[in-house]
């Protein structure tokens, strides 16, 4: 009996060392055969491993389709590119695959600004220049990066405050309370924390203007929805609902007519949207929106330029801020037609 139970858990260990080693032989052979038809059909090609960090939003499929479309092999790329589905530590492991893919350059919109930098540091050991897109990082070294392409998160924040404050003027409301609630997107994002401060700091000028309370909703119209019915449940009187992104916006508008407000006349309820995609611009010619101030998505022409720069040896600038406009009613109709988001 005690022999049997000596060579039976031999034998198991012998299996599982058997299969382990199989596994490890068969994706060993994996990597090969993927960088031997990678080396094959990207030659004269400029390799670059691209993570996306997710599809949350109408927005970011219009990025995805951005950077795309500037980095297609009829422009000179060969795009690896990966969906992080959210989570870091899938963009961490995208990016660890492309330095052992030994791409020519690795580029990333990072889902949070923290939690980069042993990642990035081994990019940099192996020679592989890294661009940022969309949301920065909190690097303290800064050069673990050589560039980033994306807008300006806390100057869209102030525009949000500065729209506020011009028509609270107009309305000759400038003295009244002001309540304000705020839908704020993925925690940690550099677009969550530039929106946020740049409305905080005018927001601060304003003894009158409280914010009741700022919560998240990922940047989801399903999030949206649901925070939105829970300030409505907590806070009778809310003037301002500030969001920080369309989609989030289209679940608040759903759970404010759900509620009963009545949203797009004069007295009701302001409210203040980021991104501006076609149907929010829509919303905004129909004054259901007040004013939604723009996040550019249509960053991959920059990008692909960056890097044809990098691969003529020129020097680049450390970031490259692609334009933002701010909407409204009053100027919102040119712009509906050719609108691509
Ligand atoms: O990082 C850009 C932001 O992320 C956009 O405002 C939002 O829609 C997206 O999900």
């Amino acid at each position: 009996m005690f022999k049997w139970k000596i060579s039976y858990k031999v034998f198991v260990t012998a299996f599982v060392m058997l299969f382990v080693g199989m596994m490890f032989s068969s994706c060993g052979m994996f990597d090969k055969e993927v960088a031997e038809a990678i080396e094959t059909e990207s030659e004269n090609l400029i390799v670059v491993g691209y993570s996306q960090l997710g599809s949350e939003s109408v927005w970011r499929t219009a990025n995805t389709n951005s950077i795309q479309t500037a980095l297609s092999k009829e422009n000179g790329f060969f795009l690896q590119f990966n969906n992080a589905r959210q989570k870091q530590e899938n963009q961490i492991k995208a990016i660890r695959s492309f330095i052992s893919q030994r791409v020519d350059y690795i580029a990333f919109s990072p889902v949070t600004e923290d939690g980069w930098t042993t990642v990035l540091e081994e990019a940099k050991k192996a020679g592989i220049p890294v661009i940022l897109v969309d949301r920065s990082i909190s690097a303290t070294d800064s050069s673990l990066y050589t560039t980033r392409v994306g807008t300006d998160s806390y100057w869209e924040g102030s525009q949000a405050g500065k729209w506020l404050e011009e028509d609270l003027k107009k309305k000759h409301q400038e003295e009244e309370e002001i309540n304000i609630v705020v839908l704020q997107g993925t925690p940690g994002a550099s677009v969550q924390l530039g929106r946020t401060m740049g409305f905080a700091e005018i927001a601060e000028k304003h003894s009158n203007w409280h914010i009741l309370e700022q919560r998240n909703a990922d940047f989801t119209t399903a999030k949206g929805k649901e925070v939105m019915e829970h300030f409505l449940r907590l806070y009778e009187d809310i003037d301002v609902l500030v969001s920080q992104n369309d989609d989030m916006t289209f679940g608040a508008i759903e759970a404010l007519r759900e509620s009963g407000r009545e949203i797009g006349k004069d007295d009701d309820i302001r409210i203040i949207s980021f991104d501006a995609g076609h149907d929010a611009l829509m919303m905004v010619r129909d004054g259901i929106i007040d004013v939604d101030v723009e996040c550019n998505p249509e960053q991959g022409e920059t990008l692909a330029e960056v890097i044809r720069m990098l691969e003529r040896g020129e020097k680049v600038e450390k970031e490259y801020i692609v334009e933002d406009k701010v909407f409204t009613k009053e100027n919102v109709e040119k712009y509906l037609d050719g609108r691509t988001y």
